[in-house]
């Protein structure tokens, strides 16, 4: 079977109360560690390539482990996404590379310039049955204690004004800001979402996707190897695993993580490193990096309830 969009996978975590995991991609073993995970829960898949891992790993060679990918998984739906698509051009590129779904993020843009070059985006791709991911709000951290209210209220994204850009776009999901942020270090205090957003937009547009960046955890099981064998991440702090599961069953369809991939490869290979001075065969530290990837996301997937659901996403 060929890639798929996410419509059908968007429609049915809606449905059911589920969210569908983006992952990123930047090498072959990330990608397997993914897909056997994927293989043996039986989960739809959102692999997804920003523009730094199509500089670092090139476009054709991803492509190429993602169609292996899909040719050896039928009974598998995974839709091969850009993640933060920073202009036009660059979303008409991976439109024309055969991607099935692609972000424009505009959120750094005025409202009227984001949506001027989301709807852009959106002819174009929807004239070549690609979806389209845009943004709203920026993200950022809650923290009552750093930023005054009014400030936190103007970094996150405005029901109100999402419905506007939504009808005025035509755009497929929205990436909405709820007080997540990208990377390791997403809190300085105890977390804290702003899911009063998400379900405001819910009441205002009923069945309309929504999209989570900035999701990873931040497991403490890879936080502590890595401090262990000589990393230095002892403040590393990431959205807690309720809260993810909380917005899967709500209006969150797509919950992206990238960091938490990166931890658990590091922290394998710190260990072996650490335990195994001379070893110098790539096999022998990706191996187990490849392993913790797949642990790691065979259980994300049973926190985004999405095991078990390929099959109704085909
Ligand atoms: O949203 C950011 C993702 O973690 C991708 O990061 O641009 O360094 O590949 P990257
Ligand atoms: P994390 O850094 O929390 O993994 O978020 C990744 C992301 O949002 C990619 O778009
Ligand atoms: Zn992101």
């Amino acid at each position: 079977m060929a890639l798929v969009d996410t419509k059908k996978m968007f429609q049915m975590a809606y449905k059911n109360g589920y969210a569908v995991g983006a992952f990123n991609v930047n090498n072959m073993e990330i990608t397997q560690g993914i897909i056997s995970a994927i293989a043996e829960e039986k989960a739809p898949l959102i692999l997804q390539i920003s523009r730094g891992a199509r500089e670092y790993a090139s476009m054709s060679y991803l492509r190429a482990i993602i169609d292996v990918a899909v040719e050896e998984n039928p009974d598998i739906p995974i839709a091969m996404h850009l993640d933060h698509g920073d202009n036009f051009e660059t979303c008409k590129q991976c439109v024309d590379d055969g991607f099935t779904s692609v972000m424009i993020d505009g959120s750094h843009h005025s409202f009227e310039e984001n949506i001027k070059v989301t709807k852009q985006v959106v002819e174009y791709a929807h004239a070549h049955n690609v979806v389209v991911e845009a943004e709203l709000g920026q993200l950022g951290g809650i923290e009552e204690d750093v930023v005054g209210v009014d400030d936190v209220a103007a970094h996150l994204t405005d029901p109100n004004q999402a419905v506007e850009f939504i009808e005025r776009t035509g755009v497929d999901s929205l990436a909405v800001a709820i007080g997540t942020s990208h990377g390791a270090y997403k809190f300085k205090t105890e977390p804290k979402l702003a899911f009063d957003v998400i379900e405001k937009i819910q009441k205002l547009m009923p069945g309309f996707p929504l999209v989570m960046h900035g999701s990873s955890s931040v497991l403490k099981e890879f936080k502590d190897l890595i401090n262990k064998y000589g990393g230095k991440m002892p403040d590393a702090m990431g959205v807690p695993e309720e809260a993810i599961t909380r917005a899967a069953k709500m209006a969150i369809c797509k919950v992206n993580i990238d960091t938490d991939l990166r931890m658990a490869l590091t922290a394998k290979i710190r260990q072996v490193f650490a335990e195994k001075p001379g070893e110098f065969d790539p096999r022998k530290y990706l191996g187990p990096a490849r392993e913790a990837i797949k642990a790691m996301v065979k259980h994300k997937l049973h926190v985004l309830n999405c095991a078990g659901r390929a099959a109704e996403c085909l």
